[in-house]
């Protein structure tokens, strides 16, 4: 691992679903200014060698450094993925997250990641013995520096506090579908709050299409000459998350991190987050 490290960004480019184009992407988005990517070494959804040539072509241009950059990706379990696997399904769930990260590593045309998630727990409830294997396996990677910092995805409170049961170290990040009728995660959003994780939020736009026409988010945007997505994004840094956008558009990338330097009032953040649930 490099002497000096990218601090935790605010915003992450979110690569999923990009396929072709997931270079070229990946590369726009460096250029205008993301300096945190999202991936996961699942085929059936990323495109991830496409990401490491995305960040390559920026890196040969001079847009970033290595060391400029937030990288994170995520271990798979066989259930999440299709015949394209990156690692022996033979093998124990320990060797299956050494071989994913591994094959990451060589994607991204890296020695690290800056952060290394389990992409989903193996039961819809609860902590498994096979979660327990997996995340042990991903502190080896940890220690052995070949990632920064740990997280779990697709989280419900139930897996939180039975991880916590069981393991001695929390997560650094949690990453969640965000939905605006479960008060955008609300609980989860307090569990990590008062145990100081991070909150990474995905599908903040397109998990909650019915919100960016609510006049809560709409009238503020009218006022400040603003996009509602780019309302739905300054309120969600102001509650506390660390932000994914997925767009493909170049000029969305641009808004999305100009939402940065929005700061909405405290009866406007009230009103959004209350705004279904
Ligand atoms: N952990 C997991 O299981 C998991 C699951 C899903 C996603 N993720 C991560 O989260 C990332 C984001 O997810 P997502 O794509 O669902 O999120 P999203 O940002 O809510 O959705 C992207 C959509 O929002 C639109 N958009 C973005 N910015 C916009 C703007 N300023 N104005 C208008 N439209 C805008 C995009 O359209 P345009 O392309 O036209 O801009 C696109 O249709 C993924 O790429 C992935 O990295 C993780």
């Amino acid at each position: 691992m490099a002497g000096s490290f990218a601090p935790i960004p605010d915003f992450l480019y979110g690569t999923a679903w990009k396929k072709d184009p997931t270079a070229a992407l990946t590369e726009q988005a460096l250029r205008t200014g993301f300096r945190g990517v999202d991936t996961a070494n699942q085929l059936r959804h990323y495109h991830e060698a496409g990401v490491g040539e995305g960040i390559a072509a920026a890196f040969r241009t001079g847009v970033a450094s290595r060391s400029e950059l937030f990288l994170q990706t995520k271990f798979t379990y066989v259930q999440g993925q299709d015949h394209r696997l990156p690692y022996d399904a033979a093998a124990s769930l320990s060797v299956q997250v050494a071989q994913s990260l591994a094959s990451s590593l060589e994607h991204l045309g890296t020695d690290y990641v800056d952060s290394f998630l389990l992409h989903g727990p193996s039961m819809r409830q609860g902590w498994s013995f096979d979660d327990a294997e997996v995340w042990d396996a991903m502190r080896k990677e940890r220690d052995a520096g070949r990632a920064r910092l740990l997280g779990v995805s697709n989280v419900g409170l139930h897996h939180l506090q039975r991880m916590m049961e069981v393991q001695d170290e929390a997560p650094a990040f949690v990453q969640n579908r965000c939905f605006a009728v479960t008060g955008w995660d609300r609980d989860v959003r307090q569990f990590c709050r008062e145990r100081g994780i991070i909150y990474q939020g995905f599908s903040l736009l397109t998990a909650n299409l019915e919100v960016l026409q609510h006049p809560v988010v709409t009238d503020p945007a009218e006022k400040f000459g603003l996009t509602p997505p780019q309302v739905v994004f300054a309120f969600a840094r102001q509650i506390g998350m660390l932000l994914l956008t997925g767009t493909t558009n170049g000029e969305h990338m641009k808004q999305d991190l100009a939402s940065r330097g929005l700061t909405l009032s405290a009866k406007v953040v009230e009103g959004i987050e209350r705004i279904a649930g």
